[in-house]
């Protein structure tokens, strides 16, 4: 019996006769040769197909074979120094499995509309399979950092009474006979969870019913949020920055290749795995935005040209300390050093991507918490809860939420975050 090989690993089997389950991508032909691109998932090479191997196969392959015919290839691994992945297969034997008629999405250029619509079929092609890769490998560096950090994965519900974010981009549902709303953060329970394990982390699928069509935005966006109990904002910024430059250092390390199919060169990574990344305070932001000639004052809340402007300044991640209260939630530190502001941070990421982590000190005590969620016009009950975390031994505590796409959107030079997740959920999109 034959081995059955994934394409990725032809390189351990120059020489030897192997059996690959694949799809045909492309196809040309001579009279005498074809040349059959294949693919299985793991990587894409090129099939070798000569008349004289069989006459009966080469008809096949001209005739039967189309763009996402399913097929098992027999044939004996050679290198192939021309091509970008150097190697190929001379294949000798061919068993289709199943047929492709009019495969929709085909090499000339279709327009983005069109190939969300196929979203389903065109995670098949290159590009989204090298971001999914990436998205893959983030997702785990994720799980590896914060497991080396001494952080417990703790796991956050999806529908929940309360709105951390503020009440204005709720998904709202029927829960039996009371209300519910899908998650739009899952830090006022890892607070809970870091009172209990010290360092806490969820990383899951948050909801917001964004209702704008901007590039940053999804209304379904997965969002990594530790929660450290004992701990400062100056040492949270740590981690936060030592996170980043860890999941860069890796995917330079483990996806350059996918890198470059996406459009980014691994090494203009370099800078962003050296640490610390530049602080300025949000009152100096104020002043550099207004030098630079944009139209800002006090308390206005940051868009994308004052981000874009303020990282173009440093050319790294800069975190942006200390905004106004009237711009962020209620459940921040109040500044000791004055109380207009918060003890928090927004880092931004260099190259135009904007806010990548949102995060803060916590307020710790029980009166001025209740204070602010009634400032906040919310109901008090649903958070009693929350406040008990106050009233049994409360304690100084931080946190942050990366939102994942953004930091996807930003490493892989995308346009738009919806090439960053399988299928993405935006205001005028919920399927496929
Ligand atoms: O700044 P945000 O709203 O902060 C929170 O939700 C805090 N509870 C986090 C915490 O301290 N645990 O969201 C955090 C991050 C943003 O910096 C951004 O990267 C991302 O989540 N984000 C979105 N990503 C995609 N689509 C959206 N609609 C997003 N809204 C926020
Ligand atoms: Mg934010």
């Amino acid at each position: 019996m034959l081995e059955t090989i994934d394409i990725i690993d032809a390189p351990k089997y120059v020489g030897q006769t192997v059996r690959i389950a694949c799809w045909l991508t492309d196809k040309r032909s001579s009279g005498k040769i074809a040349f059959l691109q294949l693919r299985d998932g793991t990587a894409f090479f090129q099939g070798i197909l000569l008349k004289k191997t069989s006459e009966e196969m080469f008809d096949l392959a001209r005739h039967d074979l189309r763009q996402e015919s399913s097929m098992y290839v027999t044939g004996e691994i050679a290198e192939d120094k021309r091509s970008h992945f150097g190697y190929e297969i001379h294949i000798s034997n061919i068993e289709k499995i199943g047929d492709s008629e009019d495969y929709p999405i085909t090499p000339k250029d279709h327009g983005i509309e069109f190939l969300m619509d196929h979203r389903h079929l065109w995670l098949r092609s290159t590009r989204p399979a090298a971001l999914m890769r990436i998205r893959d490998r983030t997702k785990r560096a994720t799980y590896e950092f914060f497991s080396q950090h001494g952080f417990t994965q703790f796991d956050a519900p999806l529908l929940t009474a309360n709105a951390p974010e503020g009440t204005t981009d709720l998904f709202h549902t029927e829960y039996f006979d009371t209300d519910a709303y899908l998650s739009q953060s899952g830090q006022l329970y890892e607070e809970a969870g870091a009172m209990a394990l010290k360092r806490v982390y969820s990383f899951g699928p948050t909801f917001r019913a964004e209702k704008s069509k901007t590039r940053r935005h999804l209304t379904e966006f997965w969002m990594i949020e530790p929660e450290m109990a004992f701990m400062h904002q100056d040492e949270s910024l740590k981690i936060q920055e030592d996170y980043v430059a860890y999941l860069v250092k890796c995917l330079m390390e483990d996806c350059p290749r996918e890198l470059k199919t996406v459009g980014r060169d691994p090494e203009t990574l370099k800078p962003f795995t050296e640490t610390p990344y530049p602080r300025i305070s949000y009152d100096k932001a104020i002043q550099m935005l207004q030098d630079g000639g944009l139209d800002v004052k006090w308390g206005d809340d940051f868009g994308s040209p004052e981000e874009t402007y303020l990282a173009d300044q440093f050319k790294k991640p800069v975190f942006v300390l200390n905004y106004p209260k009237i711009i962020k939630p209620f459940y921040m530190l109040t500044d000791p050093e004055d109380d207009k502001k918060y003890v928090c941070a927004d880092l931004l990421a260099p190259e135009g991507y904007g806010e990548i982590i949102g995060g803060s000190e916590r307020e710790t005590d029980y009166d001025t918490l209740l204070q602010a969620i009634k400032d906040a016009h919310l109901d008090p009950k649903t958070y009693q809860w929350y406040l008990d975390l106050r009233k049994y031994g409360t304690v100084p505590h931080s946190g942050f939420g990366m939102g994942f796409e953004r930091f996807l959107c930003w490493i892989c030079l995308q346009d738009h975050l919806r090439e960053t997740i399988p299928f993405p959920r935006m205001i005028n999109r919920l399927k496929p």
